[in-house]
């Protein structure tokens, strides 16, 4: 089930070209194994959740996205029962509500939001946001700030808030690591952007 699953999302990000990416699901896919396996959560819930958390994204999908209608579709025609199906629903929705506070209901849930925020930051991270940033034409610094999406900028609007919503002990761990290490790119980037180093 768990390849099939992987085959699903690769197919579907490999048809679409709206920046989403099957990297990105990748490794969700594996920390949230990893966090709940940590966290004695119901691993097999946590993975057939992660693997299609993107497939009915608004961006990419805007038409199945209230139904998660894609990531229904493939679990219903692979067997899995309605109540499982139900469950992971349940978890994508919660964990793409995640701009707003929303903390998933249950511990697989959490687990999944914890992998795909983790995603955003760190070396990983840091290497998203210039990858959006570029592919919209953003400016990479604005020190005047009059460029309000500068990549710079998605710091401070998103990835440095991500430490303090994290859910599980685990997530939480590797959150802080991640962020310790976004600070300190920052602080190499304003000294190079300077001229002090
Ligand atoms: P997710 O797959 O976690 O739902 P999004 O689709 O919101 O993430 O964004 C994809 C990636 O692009 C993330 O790493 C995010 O931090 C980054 N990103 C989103 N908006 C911006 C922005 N305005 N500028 C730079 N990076 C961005
Ligand atoms: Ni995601």
């Amino acid at each position: 089930m768990i390849s099939k699953a992987t085959e699903f999302a690769r197919g579907i990000f490999e048809a679409d070209s709206s920046g989403h990416d099957f990297d990105h699901t990748l490794r969700v896919y594996r920390m949230a194994v990893r966090i709940a396996e940590e966290e004695g959560a119901d691993v097999q819930t946590a993975a057939l959740a992660a693997l299609p958390h993107d497939v009915d994204d608004r961006k990419l999908s805007p038409e199945t996205c209230d139904e998660k209608s894609r990531a229904v579709g493939f679990l219903r025609a692979n067997g899995v029962q309605e109540e499982e199906i139900c469950k992971i629903v349940q978890i994508i929705s919660e964990i793409s509500f995640s701009e707003g506070n929303g903390r998933p209901s249950t511990v697989e849930g959490m687990c999944v939001q914890d992998a795909d925020r983790l995603d955003a930051m760190g070396a990983i991270g840091i290497a998203r946001t210039f990858a959006f940033g570029g592919s919209r034409g953003r400016r990479i610094h604005d020190p005047d700030g009059l460029d309000a999406g500068s990549s710079i900028q998605h710091f401070y609007d998103k990835l440095l808030l991500l430490k303090d919503r994290m859910n599980t002990r685990t997530g939480k761990e590797l959150a802080r690591q991640r962020d310790a290490f976004l600070r300190s790119y920052l602080d190499e980037f304003y000294a190079e952007w300077d001229g002090r180093k």
